[in-house]
């Protein structure tokens, strides 16, 4: 098990860049796979989670190359994958596991999915479920992976989703390419839509409305070249760093600032955090800009209702700056933390009760009692191998006393293999 000490100095003035997103970079390479031509993607994101995302779509037979720093892509269209040979593995990605899922349902083959032991601790019956409605069938274990496809020429759904879930919606969407009529999906609360506009910026014929997309089949998909912009989700943790390091001014530049995911900036704004956006424009699709933070003084607040899904990755960073805030921060609505690679609630509050902060645990999220900018008490971490608990307590770790000891880091590869040699930069 790999271990870091983390600590900080004052005076951080610096401009830096994070890797790819992770979620652009998983659907770039899924769609690229059964567009029809060669699609190039600069800034693909290099991390365990993606790169098996492409190994599966080698073994369904496509033909995905790395020149330079460039991935390319040699599709051959909708139908043109093949039965593969093994098992199909994700490692620790609930973000492949579910939306290849959907692309499973809808071929003329068998195949079984699965992935590492957190993977197969997640909920897949969100998926199984309309993707069953749809016509698939699927052996799985009672809900959970290791699952087994049996795929099926499928049929168009109206499918009103129980939780704001943009993989079960990804999943939907693309075996929806597949059918045989229109698809439409309703969503209780509106959830990152990189899949609505990858597969639009590719030629699919999609209508989105507030919390509605229908999906009309039969379009090709073609060939594109895709820049990915750097991963909000990624960016969060130096945005954080930012407002809690004195005398700190960070600017992370070239970040994916699309409506769906920019709820840190609200929330950060909210608590009173220095936070500017520059230099927006817009890329495939995707609206990118620089993110400006600098040292503030932040006060508590509430999280909850429709900004959940907008922040739902960086819960693990905001509460960080809410222990570290002035007055309590209250998170509600936010449930589905239970299910993420750890229980998030669980693995956040045992490491808060470490480093001297007072939380109290709620069914559907937290109550945190801020220190008013007091360090943070000197302790060990646990990251339990999740990779966001592991770098939300690195930016913990740049306002504690000593700094503090974070076991369990190899997770961190997962979604952001550069983080530690960034952090080190600041
Ligand atoms: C993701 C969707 C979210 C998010 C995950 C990535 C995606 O999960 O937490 O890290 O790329 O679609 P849910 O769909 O389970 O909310």
């Amino acid at each position: 098990m790999k271990k870091i000490h983390i600590s900080s100095k004052e005076n951080c003035v610096k401009k830096i860049e994070v890797q790819g997103d992770k979620s652009i970079s998983h659907r770039a390479i899924i769609i690229g796979s059964i567009a029809d031509g060669i699609t190039r993607i600069e800034n693909f994101l290099e991390a365990e989670d993606t790169l098996n995302t492409v190994n599966i779509f080698r073994q369904l037979g496509v033909k995905i190359v790395k020149t330079g720093k460039n991935y390319y892509i040699y599709g051959n269209g909708l139908y043109s994958l093949r039965e593969p040979t093994e098992t199909l593995y994700v490692g620790n990605s609930g973000t492949a596991i579910r939306l290849i899922l959907g692309i499973l349902a809808a071929q003329p083959f068998t195949s079984t999915i699965t992935g590492d032991t957190q993977i197969i601790k997640r909920p897949m019956a969100r998926v199984i479920e309309p993707l069953t409605m749809m016509g698939a069938k699927f052996v799985s274990n009672n809900g959970y992976a290791p699952v087994k496809v049996q795929g099926n020429n499928l049929n168009g759904i109206t499918y009103k989703m129980p939780v704001a879930s943009a993989q079960v919606k990804s999943s939907i969407l693309l075996a929806a390419l597949y059918a045989s009529s229109v698809t439409e999906i309703i969503e209780p609360m509106k959830s990152r839509d990189h899949t609505e506009r990858l597969l639009k910026y590719f030629g699919a014929k999609i209508i989105t409305g507030k919390k509605s997309i229908k999906l009309f089949p039969g379009s090709k998909l073609k060939g594109e070249k895709i820049f990915i912009p750097g991963d909000i989700s990624s960016a969060a943790f130096f945005i954080i760093s930012g407002l809690l390091m004195k005398k700190s001014k960070i600017t992370i530049k070239n970040v994916n600032i699309n409506p769906t995911r920019t709820g840190i900036i609200d929330i950060v704004k909210k608590m009173g955090g220095k936070i500017k956006i520059k230099n927006k424009k817009n890329i495939n699709n995707e609206p990118v800009g620089d993110i400006e933070v600098s040292s503030s003084k932040l006060k508590g607040t509430v999280i909850k209702g429709d900004i959940i899904p907008r922040l739902i990755d960086e819960i693990p960073v905001i509460s960080i700056a809410a222990a570290f805030a002035k007055g309590k921060t209250v998170i509600s609505d936010a449930k589905e933390l239970r299910v993420k690679e750890t229980d998030r609630i669980k693995t956040m509050i045992k490491n808060f009760k470490r480093i001297g902060i007072k939380v109290v645990e709620k069914e559907d999220g937290m109550i945190i009692w801020g220190n008013d900018g007091t360090p943070f008490k000197y302790a060990d971490i646990d990251s339990f191998s999740d990779h966001r608990i592991a770098m939300a307590f690195s930016v913990a770790a740049l306002v504690s006393d000593n700094g503090l000891l974070i076991k369990d880091i190899e997770c961190v590869n997962t979604s952001f293999p550069e983080f530690f040699n960034i952090i080190n930069s600041l």
